[in-house]
């Protein structure tokens, strides 16, 4: 009986729990409207695609989220290294600042140099890059204002030495790099720029060579013989053959070539862009017409310049004249007045320069004039730059600080010597000399002299503004600029 009851009380529990069931089955019914099983089927399937067509917006939303995210942190990262790299730039600016030298920079050698660090792959000058420039002693540097720091001798070494994997010159190239100027090597531009001498070597290598990271030279400059027929009163024995003998009373130097030279400089030619002469006289030097011969078999488009006194013309040089179409030619010229000329430009002859200016004007090489500005002819400015501007050349005026190599008593105020040029080999620059050279001086004018020479600069710099083209211009402010230096260092 109890079992009886049990069982009728789980049928209608169950029967409870169906009636509820089928109770709620037809709420939905209501709720959702649903008249069959099918259709509660589609709408099954329709929600599940409603619900899966919001998780895919979903995972669209989470991903456009995390892009965002991800250029903030990019944007964010940027910024921060900006701001890391303007402050390395910042403490470099300052350091530039803080030493002396760079405080009256204000022109485009400071905002090259700047570049150099901000990039890290310009360097502010391209010469160790590009350049292998040979001395009468042999030795070979960057330029010829870094002297003092020699790559290698081409009498001893190879080369390929000197150029190819050595530690000096890869110091000095990590020296360019970081905008170390004031090193043995550069400190004559460091000089120059403290000056704002815009005739600075660097600018020069700037405008003509790009840097070409281990690979040939694509310049070379050659002043290893000193073979010449002046005396000039600012030069020196390393330079002048004639001045060694006559003036310094010493042997002729050896001029530092050996058999394998030309050879060597055979795998070198066809890489060369520029290859500058100077000397000594370079229309005296047979060594010189070999390498023009070698050029000029290997590589006729190479842009020769030769820095000359102009005292030479001849058929050897007409043949060298016809053999480049690329040759240029300056002509150092410290006087348009035959007794000044010549009182400067010893053995030289006024006429005869001035003749053979004219040859190579007519043929279309001559293109620059060289002046060293001292004393005896600076008062000529305005008839040189005149003469150079009927002519349509530029010129540059060198500032003559020392005689170059030797020591001459005399040429410094009170006759005293007071120390000697950058020559690159130390044993010549000891060389005694009698000779008094007074009237040589420039820089220890006295300031009220320098004063008059800045007057007359900046009369010429505002007359000749308008008619003057940039080369004179520059020439001009250059020149200013070397007397203001010289007012400076007189304070
Ligand atoms: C050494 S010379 C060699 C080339 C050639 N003999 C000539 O006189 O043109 C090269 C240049 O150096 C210049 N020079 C000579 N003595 C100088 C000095 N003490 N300071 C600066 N430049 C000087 C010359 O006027 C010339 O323009
Ligand atoms: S400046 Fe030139 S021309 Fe004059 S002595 Fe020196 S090398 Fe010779």
């Amino acid at each position: 009986m109890t079992k009886f009851v049990g069982a009728i009380k789980r049928f209608f529990c169950r029967a409870d729990d169906v009636c509820k069931k089928v109770e709620v089955f037809c709420k939905l019914k209501v709720v959702f409207g649903i008249q069959s099983f099918k259709e509660a089927l589609n709408r099954f399937f329709e929600n599940l695609t409603v619900n899966f067509k919001k998780i895919i917006q979903k995972i669209k939303d989470l991903f456009i989220k995390s892009i965002d995210i991800f250029e903030k942190f990019v944007v964010d990262s940027l910024e921060k290294i900006r701001v890391f790299l303007n402050k390395q730039l910042d403490s470099a600016k300052l350091k530039v600042n803080k030493n002396p030298y760079y405080k009256t920079i204000k022109d485009k050698q400071l905002k090259d140099g700047i570049k150099a660090i901000k990039l890290n792959h310009v360097p502010v000058c391209n010469a160790p890059y590009t350049t292998m420039n040979f001395d009468v002693s042999g030795h070979v540097t960057a330029c010829c204002y870094s002297r003092d720091y020699v790559l290698g001798n081409f009498y001893e070494t190879s080369l390929n030495d000197i150029w190819f994997n050595n530690p000096k010159r890869e110091k000095l190239l990590e020296n360019t790099n970081k905008f170390i100027l004031n090193t043995d090597a550069c400190y004559l531009c460091e000089r120059y720029i403290k000056y704002q001498n815009n005739n600075i070597l660097i600018t020069m290598y700037k405008k003509q060579c790009t840097p070409n990271l281990d690979k040939y030279p694509i310049r070379m400059d050659f002043e290893f013989s000193n073979i010449c027929n002046y005396e000039c009163v600012m030069c020196g024995g390393k330079w002048s053959s004639s001045i060694r003998k006559n003036r310094e009373k010493m042997p002729p130097l050896k001029i530092p070539v050996n058999d394998n030279f030309i050879e060597e400089l055979e795998e070198y030619i066809p890489h060369l862009k520029f290859a500058g002469f100077l000397g000594g006289e370079p229309f005296l030097s047979n060594h010189y017409f070999k390498i023009w011969e070698k050029m000029a078999e290997l590589n006729k488009d190479v842009e020769i310049s030769i820095v000359t006194n102009g005292s030479i013309y001849n058929e050897k040089v007409q043949k060298v004249l016809d053999s480049f179409k690329n040759l240029i030619i300056c002509v150092s010229l410290d006087s348009l007045k035959p007794d000044v000329y010549s009182s400067i430009r010893r053995n030289g002859n006024l006429e005869n320069v001035l003749n053979n200016i004219r040859i190579f004007k007519e043929q279309g090489k001559l293109c620059w004039i060289n002046t060293c500005a001292m004393i005896q002819n600076i008062y000529e400015a305005p008839e040189l730059l005149e003469f150079c501007h009927k002519n349509d050349v530029g010129i540059t005026f060198l500032p003559v600080d020392d005689a170059l190599g030797g020591t001459v008593k005399g040429i410094h105020e009170n006759g005293e010597n007071e120390g000697v040029s950058n020559g690159s080999c130390r044993e010549l620059m000891e060389t005694p000399c009698d000779e008094i050279i007074p009237e040589f001086r420039l820089k220890t004018l006295p300031k009220s002299e320098l004063e008059n020479i800045l007057k007359m600069v900046e009369n010429i710099e505002e007359e000749k503004k308008d008619i003057y083209k940039q080369n004179l211009k520059d020439s001009i402010s250059a020149l200013k600029h070397q007397v203001m230096g010289y007012i400076e260092e007189k304070k």
